[in-house]
This record gives C-alpha cells, sequence and structure tokens, in this order.
C-alpha cells in the first residue's frame, strides 16, 4: 500500500522525505570532524531507540524517541542529524526506514491559531502516517522555532499563537511516544536558551557539539584542501604537516562552515588566485582566517 500523503506531494511542514539508507548521507556524517566518541554515544542511542524501546515498558525506561543537537552556528548539527538517520537505519537492513525532514518556518504563520493547526497536523497526521508504515526519523531543524521556550515570551512581542504551537509539539510529542516505538526524533538548535524546557525533558539525549579544536581545525582543513587537490594538484603541497599545522592554528575559534569558508575567500585573495586556484597559498588562508574571526567579533560586538 501506497502512503497517500507521500505519494505524490509533501505535505505541508515536510521539506523532504527520503527512504533510508542513503550512501549521500553517509558521505555527510564521515565528512564532520568529531570526537569518534561523540559520534559513537549518539549512534547507540539512535540504535536503542529502535532495538530496546520497542519491547520495554515506558514505565521502566521512559523513552521519548527524541535526540537534541545543540551547539554554536556551522557546527555540523544539520549535517550530522542526517548522516545520523542514515547510519541508524545501516544498522537495520532491510527495514525500510525513511528519513522525514520537518520545515519549521512554513508551519509558522501569522494567522491566529494557524501555527497551532498546522503543528497538530503534521505529528498527528502526517508523522503518525510515515510512523504508521515503518521505523521512521524525523528530523527537526531549529526547534526553537516549533518549542519556543513559553517562559521568555512576551505575549505584546510573540502571539498566542506560537504560544500554542510549542503546546501543540509537547502534546503531540508525547502522544506519538506512546503509540510509535519505530519513531525518532532528532531535533537541532542554535539556541538550545530559547528551546522551551518541557522539550528538553522529553529529550532521551542532549548533545553538545563543540566548535572543532586544535586538531579537528586541522582535520577539517585537510579533508578541505585535500578535496581541491584531486581538481588542482599542486594545492597538495599545503597538506604538509608544518604548513596545515600553521593554517589550523589560525582557524581555532571559528565554526567548521566557517573553516571552509576561508578555504573558499582564501582562493578568492585576488584575481589571479582567482584566475588559476593552484596558487593557493598558506598565507592567504592565514589571511582569511583572521579576517573571518575579526568580523566574527565585530558581528558579536553589534549585539
Ligand atoms: N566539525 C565539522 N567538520 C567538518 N565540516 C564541518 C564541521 N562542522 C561544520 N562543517 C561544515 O559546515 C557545513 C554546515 O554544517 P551544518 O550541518 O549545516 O551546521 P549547523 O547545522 O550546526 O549549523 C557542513 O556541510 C560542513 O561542510
Ligand atoms: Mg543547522
Amino acid at each position: 500500500m501506497k502512503p497517500t500523503a507521500f505519494a505524490d506531494e509533501l505535505p505541508k511542514g515536510i521539506q523532504r522525505s527520503r527512504s533510508l539508507p542513503d550512501p549521500a548521507l553517509g558521505a555527510l556524517w564521515d565528512s564532520i570532524v568529531l570526537d569518534e566518541r561523540i559520534k559513537k554515544q549518539l549512534l547507540s542511542q539512535a540504535v536503542l531507540n529502535f532495538t530496546m524501546r520497542p519491547k520495554v515498558d515506558r514505565s521502566v525506561i521512559p523513552l521519548h524517541g527524541v535526540i537534541l543537537l545543540v551547539g554554536p552556528p556551522g557546527t555540523g548539527k544539520t549535517s550530522l542529524a542526517r548522516g545520523l538517520a542514515h547510519r541508524t537505519a545501516q544498522a537495520f537492513p532491510r527495514s525500510g526506514f525513511r528519513l522525514l525532514e520537518v520545515e519549521p518556518h512554513t508551519l509558522t504563520s501569522s494567522a491566529m491559531g494557524k501555527t497551532q493547526r498546522a503543528v497538530s497536523e503534521l505529528f498527528s497526521q502526517s508523522i503518525a502516517e510515515a510512523a504508521a508504515l515503518g521505523p521512521t526519523v524525523v528530523l527537526l531543524d531549529e526547534v526553537e522555532t516549533l518549542a519556543a521556550d513559553r517562559s521568555k515570551m512576551s505575549l505584546e512581542a510573540n502571539p498566542v499563537d506560537i504560544h500554542r504551537a510549542t503546546d501543540a509539539v509537547l502534546v503531540q510529542l508525547d502522544l506519538l511516544a506512546e503509540r510509535f516505538s519505530n519513531l525518532l526524533f532528532l531535533a537541532t538548535s542554535n539556541f538550545p536558551e530559547a528551546v522551551d524546557s518541557a522539550f528538553t525533558s522529553r529529550c532521551d539525549l542532549v548533545l553538545q557539539v563543540p566548535l572543532p579544536d586544535r586538531e579537528a581545525c586541522r582535520r577539517i582543513l585537510s579533508d578541505c584542501l585535500t578535496g581541491l587537490a584531486k581538481t588542482y594538484p599542486a594545492i597538495g603541497r599545503l597538506v604538509d604537516g608544518s604548513t596545515i599545522a600553521r593554517a589550523a592554528e589560525e582557524c581555532v575559534g571559528l565554526d567548521g562552515r566557517a573553516i571552509r569558508k576561508t578555504v573558499a575567500n582564501a582562493l578568492a585573495v585576488d584575481p589571479e588566485t582567482a584566475m588559476d586556484p593552484s596558487r593557493l597559498s598558506l598565507e592567504a588562508i592565514v589571511f582569511s582566517a583572521r579576517a573571518a574571526k575579526t568580523s566574527r567579533v565585530g558581528g558579536l560586538s553589534r549585539k
């Protein structure tokens, strides 16, 4: 039987639906440089959701089927969540796993009462329908939009509607946890302080994704430069030990996305390098990394 809601068009609030495993997501998981222990912990928690949870009563071990990744923007949370969905499905071959990606911004509407209804429908219909068909992972990216901290809302600035949307998310999470043990939510947030504490308390694991340390910076740069060297072999000279260590040193304090962008900026350091990327130099990377850090500090101090 084909799920009607997913046959042709995606229901409102669902940005993407795909079957798992998906090798492209495996590559994403591998591309995120992170302490292996953290990756293992994440994967184990997700796997446990599909092994133990269907078999053990919730009064014994109260799993809700929600994992929350928090950390600064650009640290790889969304990529990790997608990759984790793939790796989890891989642990259960031929089980028909699906990944649904929720787009919270399309649910929040300025019209009174609409957000709450959209949220309720998404969970009670679209997600429930998918979970009824087989093991399902749902990505709730930037979840603070959906489960905003009610205690921090002023009723003037934040319409009652958003307040109700948070209530609806919590109610629906409880209902779904009760009904489906083959359902796992992977939530991310750049602003954990903006997420409602009743949501956080439902999470089976809240994991901090840190900024990369010096060694992680080196590995991200190395991955980036090695990738470039496939097209521009001369860039391979920069992957040498002391050169890359020097560049990595300058990148400490930047997030993973900013490090990759630093390399892109270094390729655009002058028109000659932009015309011929083989000319990429260590100096240009150091210069761009410093510039990225300076603009970041400037950006923060303006807040
Ligand atoms: N730890 C990391 N290692 C390697 N690349 C990273 C890392 N963190 C971020 N990136 C890069 O930044 C991009 C954006 O990451 P993303 O998952 O969107 O971060 P977030 O959701 O935390 O903002 C990734 O595709 C990846 O290229
Ligand atoms: Mg993200």
